[in-house]
């Protein structure tokens, strides 16, 4: 226990100063373990007690089979004592029953120092008696823990009969506050110490600024958090700017009726989408071009008959939750349109999104949305099937294909499957299509613009990254805090699990 080992130190302290703790024993004569030192010279040490300064010493000492050869002798010298001191000597094929294997590893050596002979098939001796160098070697190391000659110690190390380490012990000394007994010290100031004037006889422990501290139990990044990294590096290496997706809160005209999406459409309805009641609307669109979009709306306009029906802009006022990020997206190509010079043009946006949804274990009301946006003359289908495929290529989805879709504000559109090797289908991984004429046309960009775009879910990849098969595992009051600090990094270039995303 600590305070016998205290103790012991102070005592061997009081008789020699300054002392080395090599071989320091306790009372029954046991050699105490130089860190078991350390840990009580150090108690002392914050108590001024003593000082002391490390001591770094080099040893050696003998492997298995050094010992082996200092207790019996050297393979050659094995060799050489099997050797009989006659004219005939042995015969070579009798030595491995005498001695068994140093026959055969100490006769080299054996040889080489000119003990013995082949005559014939036998060995003789060459000489009358011999002295085992190898074997007084490492009897000097074994007793000594050194050897006078570093040549020999190298090349016994090479043999591999010894080898080195370094030990550490301690020259300690008595500090300013040396006293044979340590005081017990306070580490708390208490209520009572104040009030009866005891803390100033008491003595304190010293704050210890080295000590490391416990690690912080928050600062963990989400698995969602994690896969957006991952996609948006895919963005960024593609050459793709990232779209201010910073506000949850849209009007409905940029969510829905900038992308000729008509009033009466059914995800327009209160149960698709959650409307704001405070604020319930707002007019900050450019007004000219709500004009242009109320027309192409009602009238049609730009080589389309329109919708034909009575746009209000009461609608188009009304405040939502964006219901996708392409509402992000549709302000971006507006002000796109209204730059002098027209400029190709790469965005994405990955951020959330709300949809007033019946919660299961696939869905909730809110999610991520990734989105992918270009914008260039004489964009093609086939453009958007090459940077799909290039695109989710990068995250180890290969061998996409296409269905046809519908989506008011894309034509055409296309869904996008992937063959899923776990599950033995094609799933639904993403929705894509080429922005209509009806949308883009009111903006104002050249009509030899084309736009193509696509969207997936943050969602499903991460699920599917982490193996996690119930969306509240993942967002909610439900989620696991432990889940969140240990589970690991996200890679997603892994063609041994392809991962899968879903609109
Ligand atoms: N906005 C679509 C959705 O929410 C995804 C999409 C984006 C489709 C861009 C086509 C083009 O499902």
């Amino acid at each position: 226990n600590i305070e016998t080992l205290q103790k012991l130190i102070l005592n061997r302290l009081d008789k020699e100063s300054p002392f080395s703790t090599k071989g320091f024993t306790d009372e029954e004569g046991t050699e105490l373990d130089q860190q078991v030192i350390l840990g009580v010279l150090n108690s002392l040490l914050s108590r001024e007690m003593v000082q002391y300064e490390v001591i770094e010493n080099e040893i050696w000492v003998l492997s298995e089979e050094g010992s082996e050869i200092a207790e019996q002798g050297s393979h050659e010298a094995k060799v050489f004592y099997a050797v009989p001191a006659t004219e005939a000597g042995l015969p070579i094929s009798e030595l491995p029953k005498l001695i068994g294997d140093a026959a055969k590893i100490g006769q080299g050596r054996a040889f080489k120092n000119k003990w013995i002979k082949k005559d014939g098939t036998n060995l003789v001796r060459q000489v009358e008696s011999i002295v085992d160098q190898t074997q007084e070697d490492l009897r000097q190391i074994r007793d000594t823990m050194k050897h006078s000659d570093s040549e020999v110690t190298k090349e016994l190390k090479r043999r591999k009969l010894c080898d080195n380490k370094k030990v550490v012990s301690y020259m300690v000394s008595k500090g300013s506050q040396f006293a044979l007994t340590v005081t017990k010290q306070a580490t708390d100031l208490t209520v009572d110490m104040l009030q009866n004037d005891l803390w100033k006889s008491l003595s304190f422990k010293q704050y210890n600024f080295d000590a490391a501290g416990i690690p912080p139990a928050g600062g963990h990044f989400h698995p969602l958090l994690k896969v957006r990294e991952e996609f948006r590096q895919i963005f960024f290496e593609m050459g793709f700017k990232e779209m201010p997706t910073n506000k949850f809160v849209e009007s409905s005209f940029w969510n829905f009726d900038a992308l000729f999406q008509p009033q009466q459409h059914p995800a327009r309805d209160m149960h698709d989408t959650f409307f704001l009641k405070e604020p319930a609307t707002s007019d900050r669109f450019p007004q000219e071009y709500m004009e242009r979009v109320k027309k192409v709306h009602s009238e049609g306009g730009y080589g389309s008959i329109g919708y034909g029906y009575n746009w209000k802009v009461e609608e188009a006022e009304k405040l939502l939750l964006r219901t996708h990020t392409t509402a992000v997206s549709s302000y971006m190509l507006y002000h796109l349109a209204q730059q002098p010079v027209f400029k190709p043009t790469k965005l994405f946006s990955i951020d959330r999104v709300f949809r007033n949804e019946t919660v299961d274990a696939t869905h909730l009301a809110e999610f991520h949305q990734v989105e992918g946006v270009i914008a260039d003359k004489n964009l093609t289908l086939g453009d958007l099937i090459g940077f799909l495929n290039e695109f989710f290529g990068k995250m180890g989805v290969k061998n996409l294909r296409f269905k046809p879709a519908y989506n008011p504000y894309t034509e055409p559109s296309m869904e996008i499957f992937s063959y899923h090797e776990g599950l033995g289908k094609w799933v639904e991984i993403g929705n894509s299509g080429m922005f209509r004429p009806e949308m883009l046309l009111p903006m104002g960009l050249d009509p030899e613009v084309r736009v193509i775009a696509w969207g997936l879910s943050l969602e499903r990849p991460t699920m599917i990254k982490y193996g996690i098969d119930n969306i509240r595992s993942l967002v909610g009051h439900k989620v696991d805090l432990g889940m969140i600090q240990n589970n690991p990094i996200c890679r997603l270039d892994q063609d041994a699990h392809p991962v899968k995303a879903q609109v």
